[in-house]
């Protein structure tokens, strides 16, 4: 961490926020932002002209605009693993044969779904996904976002291996109106394969003709969906170059384009293809996934916050804090940097978070008085998912907003030590025009980009994800061996629980 400008950011006054207004009148035009159906307000965070300035010296001290050119061109920027990053590409922004190429694979992708649309494959009223991690949590939020009670179909989207989340899915599915989609970039995960397994076993149960017939393949590896009895027609590939957890774009987010319709899925393209020119294009103090990127540094590595929180004060977001702590915690939670050599400060900060009114009446105490500070990040939309009375949308508002509000101001009271707030706690505003396709594209692209952004001024890589590997192998040695020359503690459970 000590270089120039590491050091220039730590020798910045840091402000309390309970008067931050008053010292600078343009403050809240400074630290608000427009770009597109969002609009972000950093205002309530302890971010300062200096700050700014010290972290753009920051990003032009790792070369942050030629590590984002190389992201958009597609150069091999995830270096341990020698592969290109090419989410962006699947929005048509990049470089531009794997545009080409992710176009003519969201042709064929538009081409079965019509197809099934034809009721050619059979009547689908069904939509049963099995995947996990990046092939689960993207089209889960989507779907649970944008999805219509009233709609064609019915989608459940199964990741974890305890059957009880598979058996839930089948009870409340036709098998003889299912098709069965198994999203693995890999085809050889093991949870998924296994829930696929099932998905097929239960349609062999109940008479359909041909089960493997009505499975979707989307995945990186159509040679091995093949093997698994995928017919060629019925795989959807994707490029190798695009992430796991940043594959919503590619064939992965079919139930999305499926459920919401082909329009709905090409507008969140667009929403993200809109964010992406932003974050290449804009200068740095106007960018808005740099600029959410400069506050996460300032909160963890300088004030050493260990986590930091995500409310989305909507119920159709209920599943973006899950979202994110995949995006961010497996990205960039590392401890090297993409040279190999040690991090030299934190990396990712532990990303959590709920749903709001909710959270307020659980977790917010701690939020408010505990001696933890939690950077908080507030997500709101100025319509309602709902036709309700709109007293219930004003409700939701006014809450998000006086949260910000008290955690900023707080509250003294010398008599009563127990009933003071401290105040001085910051919080990140995000409101959307409404929770629409462009808007959530945009919303995504703005965390993948932000989770690029932190990590190139840690000089961290965030697209590798080696520490998942180690559990996995021994989860596999144990079924293979069984329980042999582990220590005292594995074996007395392996053996009380699967002997
Ligand atoms: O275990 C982590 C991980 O590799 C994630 O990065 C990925 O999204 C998930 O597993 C699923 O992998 P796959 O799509 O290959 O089944």
């Amino acid at each position: 961490m000590p270089s120039q400008a590491w050091t220039a950011i730590s020798n910045q006054p840091i402000p309390e926020l309970k008067t931050i207004f008053e010292s600078d009148p343009g403050r809240l035009s400074k630290l608000t932002l427009t770009q597109g159906p969002l609009r972000f307000d950093w205002s309530k965070t302890h971010l300062t002209d200096g700050l700014i300035d010290a972290f753009v010296g920051l990003a032009e001290e790792v070369d942050f605009a030629g590590r984002r050119d190389a992201l958009f061109n597609g150069e091999k920027i995830n270096n341990t693993e020698g592969r290109a990053a090419e989410h962006p590409a699947e929005r048509g922004e990049g470089n531009a044969e794997s545009v080409a190429q992710a176009k003519a694979l969201h042709g064929r992708m538009r081409g079965l779904i019509d197809v099934i649309e034809a009721d050619a494959l059979g009547p689908v009223r069904h939509i049963l996904h099995v995947g996990i991690g990046g092939s689960a949590l993207g089209p889960d939020v989507i779907v649970d976002a944008l999805s219509d009670e009233a709609g064609r179909y019915d989608v459940a989207i199964v990741s974890n291996v305890d059957g009880v989340a598979l058996e839930k899915a089948m009870a409340r599915f036709d098998p003889h109106a299912t098709i069965l989609a198994v999203a693995s970039k890999t085809f050889t995960t093991t949870e998924t394969m296994l829930n696929a397994a099932s998905a097929i076993a239960w349609m062999q149960e109940a008479g359909v003709d041909d089960p493997y017939g009505r499975v979707i393949a989307l995945t990186a590896s159509p040679e091995k969906a093949m093997e698994w009895g995928v017919d060629e027609t019925r795989i959807l590939p994707f490029n190798e170059s695009v992430g796991g957890r940043y594959s919503l774009w590619s064939s992965i987010g079919f139930p999305a384009a499926l459920a919401l319709g082909w329009g709905a899925f090409e507008s969140l393209l667009e929403g993200a293809a809109a964010m992406d020119r932003h974050f290449r294009l804009a200068a740095p103090r106007e960018n808005a996934p740099l600029i959410a990127a400069f506050v996460d540094q300032f909160y963890a590595r300088i004030l050493k916050c260990q986590t930091r929180a995500v409310f989305a004060y909507d119920e159709r977001l209920k599943l973006l804090p899950s979202y994110l702590q995949q995006l961010e915690m497996e990205s960039n939670g590392k401890s090297v940097k993409a040279d190999g050599s040690p991090v030299d400060g934190p990396t990712s900060a532990i990303t959590w978070g709920g749903v709001g009114t909710d959270a307020q009446h659980a977790v917010f105490q701690l939020l408010h008085q505990g001696t933890h500070v939690v950077p908080v990040e507030f997500i709101a939309s100025k319509e309602p998912g709902h036709s309700l009375d709109p007293a219930h949308h004003r409700t939701l508002l006014v809450n998000c907003f006086a949260q910000g509000a008290a955690l900023m101001r707080g509250k003294e009271n010398a008599s009563d030590p127990a009933r003071a707030y401290p105040g001085n706690r910051p919080s990140t505003t995000i409101l959307l025009d409404d929770v629409t396709p462009e808007a959530l594209g945009a919303l995504i692209a703005f965390y993948e980009h932000r989770t690029f952004a932190n990590a190139m001024l840690m000089e961290i890589n965030p697209f590798d994800q080696f520490g998942v590997e180690l559990g996995k192998e021994i989860a596999k040695s144990i079924e293979k061996d069984g329980p042999t020359g582990f220590d005292p503690s594995t074996m007395a459970l392996i053996d009380l629980a699967l002997s």
